[in-house]
């Protein structure tokens, strides 16, 4: 059509352990999934989010473009982790043309970094619950370095990023499309990736409260290569379920013991958010990332909790053609793909 508006980006996710890439058709009559495909990183190329090596990582995006035969160039992505700070606070009410300079002055306090390295975004949340002159703020800073080398890194592999998001607001872009998600119901999305977990307790489409650590699946690859003496890769293999009888009684107990771990760290930020929040209590968990797959996971979140643990589908609801994604493959990829749709879902004029 020759009016079309063609604003449209490719969702990009450069994980460090998974690049995952997702490009949607979006349309009145529903959002069908025109590609998908994940590529995997050798370990060590991106460690701490930050790109360590980068011709290769950029080849590994190039290659995963070119084998999902995508021709869009502008791309949406997101950082998380280390060099990501997002923080509720509250502020003065002051005019909106105040504000600009009033979240600036006010950030400085919050963020560790010279606040001249980092990029400042903010939300207004709505008025404070404590007084009527305060107000809730959102705010994010990225260190402009890492936005810089993550500019450097797409422009390597021929792309323009138009939107640079966070990982966690990705994600809950896309959960508060799915039809399964009932905003108010406060809920709490988990996303446990390779090498940082990312919490955010929701309700009405709102985010009470985000979390970040740095608990993931490299620590049963790294304590799993450690113990039984195997590379990284062979390790990592293992831990995706290529494993071998011989060895599996010590994935189990490394498993088992690391994921105790991340339900400790998941129950305090949820009794942390129900001492702070009298009236509000989570009533739900969605699990995503490749740390959803590992055993006894969801169960012991459940049984510690007492609350519906559920792996997130983040294709419900997408029109997509059968042949092309099978079944299998999309409850195979579904619970490391919600970032990469959560991207696609962005528009240009997206802020
Ligand atoms: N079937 C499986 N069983 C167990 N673990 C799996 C399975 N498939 C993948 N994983 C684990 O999931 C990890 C990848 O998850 P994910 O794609 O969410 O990480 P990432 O996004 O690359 O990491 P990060 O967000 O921390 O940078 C792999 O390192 C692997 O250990
Ligand atoms: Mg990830």
């Amino acid at each position: 059509m020759l009016f079309r508006k063609k604003d449209h980006l490719v969702g990009l996710d450069i994980g460090s352990s998974f690049i995952k890439v997702a490009e949607l058709k979006i349309s009145k009559k529903g959002n069908s999934l025109k590609k998908f495909g994940v590529a995997p990183v050798p370990s060590g190329a991106i460690v701490e989010g930050r790109i360590i090596d980068m011709e290769g990582v950029a080849n590994i995006i190039r290659t995963l473009f070119k084998s999902q035969k995508i021709k869009e160039k502008n791309v949406a992505i997101s950082t998380g982790g280390h060099s990501v700070v997002i923080k509720t606070i509250t502020t003065a009410k002051v005019p909106e043309k105040e504000l600009h300079t009033t979240i600036h002055s006010e950030a400085e306090q919050y963020i560790p970094y010279d606040i001249d390295d980092v990029n400042i975004d903010y939300q207004i949340l709505g008025e404070s619950e404590f007084s009527l002159d305060q107000m809730n703020v959102l705010l994010v800073a990225v260190k402009k370095d890492l936005v810089a080398e993550y500019i450097d890194l797409l422009s390597l592999a021929g792309l323009t990023p138009k939107i640079i998001d966070v990982d966690t607001f990705a994600l809950q872009n896309i959960y508060e499309v799915l039809p399964g998600s009932d905003p108010e119901t406060v809920t709490l999305l988990v996303d446990v990736g390779a090498s940082k977990t990312s919490l955010n307790i929701l309700k009405g489409n709102i985010s009470l409260m985000m979390r970040d650590n740095v608990s993931g699946t490299d620590q049963i690859i790294e304590e799993l290569s450690g113990q039984l003496d195997l590379s990284i890769e062979e390790a990592e293999n293992m831990v995706s379920g290529n494993n071998d009888q011989k060895n599996s009684k010590t994935l189990t107990e490394i498993s088992q013991r690391i994921v105790n771990t991340w339900c400790s760290e998941i129950c305090e930020v949820v009794y942390t958010f129900q001492s702070s929040s009298n009236e509000n209590k989570v009533e739900k968990i969605v699990l995503s990332g490749g740390g959803g797959f590992v055993e006894g996971f969801s169960d012991n979140l459940k049984s510690e909790l007492n609350v519906d643990v559920v792996a997130i589908n983040p294709f419900e609801g997408l029109i997509l053609d059968g042949k092309r994604f099978p079944d299998s493959f999309i409850s195979g990829v579904g619970l490391q793909a919600p970032i990469a749709l959560g991207l696609a879902l962005r528009r240009m004029d997206d802020k």
